[in-house]
């Protein structure tokens, strides 16, 4: 096993917690392919009073610089890939969109970066990836590697294991992916600590329920966007997230939960 260098674990415990070794991410990066998503009109508006909650932010450049204070003490990870667009042809056509010298000038703890496996692109993002896992090497920084799904691809355990194991096998510190049926199977599959997005907007009760599988299932954790900025109380859910991913709550300890403060 190669020795992990002082910076790359520094980056890594401030985005992963050191004391239960889990993670809440707060996703918020939607814009960079889908335009101003719905509760990110004002992006800090809505982050504002979450962030306290979540172990990291992540985000593009545009956003950090022209909507997030300087002052905040969240560790970043920088959204690097993008060329996109929903409306465009090309949806999963993405390439590296961010230097790795403005992560740095960001003072980035992690990068975050998509490949598109089994999409017509698959090697050009794939071998954009090993581009920006080099790079990040070199100055100890790690990099979460999403692995995005089309349309026409199948988010089944077989598929995501596959995704998963290449974001892995090409030098990803973490790897970002959907939850699926027999979970267990894309997180044995990994070398490297597994962590899920949400996904579109489903009722808390169900997001819940799906955190705690994959927790259960050996994910360290979530890097959760719409179903945490886009619930009727997203305090209330990134607090229940909270329970589930860090203090060992089930599904029905943290809906529980989530109502009681919503009432509130
Ligand atoms: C998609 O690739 C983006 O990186 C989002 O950050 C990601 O999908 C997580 O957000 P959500 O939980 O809304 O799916």
């Amino acid at each position: 096993m190669t020795k992990m260098d002082w910076g790359m674990k520094n980056r890594l415990s401030r985005i992963i917690s050191p004391k239960t070794g889990h993670t809440v991410m707060l996703a918020v990066d939607h814009g960079y392919f889908l335009g101003p998503t719905t509760g990110l009109e004002q992006p800090w508006k809505t982050i504002k009073p979450i962030l306290p909650h979540a172990d990291c932010l992540m985000l593009t450049r545009g956003v950090l610089r022209n909507s997030v204070p300087p002052e905040i003490d969240k560790p970043i990870i920088l959204r690097v890939s993008g060329g996109a667009s929903i409306v465009g042809p090309e949806l999963l056509h993405e390439g590296i969109a961010t230097s790795i010298e403005d992560a740095i000038r960001l003072n980035a703890a992690a990068v975050a970066f998509s490949i598109m496996v089994g999409a017509p692109y698959e090697r050009d993002t794939i071998l954009g990836l090993t581009q920006v896992v080099d790079e990040c090497q070199r100055y100890g920084i790690p990099v979460l590697a999403v692995t995005a799904v089309g349309k026409e691809m199948k988010r089944d355990a077989r598929y995501l294991a596959l995704a998963t194991r290449i974001a892995a096998e090409f030098g990803a510190s973490v790897v970002k992916t959907y939850y699926c049926e027999n979970f267990e199977k894309v997180v044995d599959g990994s070398p490297v600590p597994v962590v899920i997005a949400g996904g579109k907007k489903i009722p808390e009760k169900d997001a819940l329920e799906m955190a705690y599988n994959a927790i259960e299932a050996g994910a360290i954790g979530v890097d959760m966007g719409r179903n945490i900025f886009q619930s009727e109380n997203p305090v209330a859910m990134i607090k229940a997230v909270r329970e589930i991913v860090h203090n060992g709550a089930n599904a029905k300890e943290a809906f529980e939960l989530y109502n009681s403060l919503k009432s509130k």
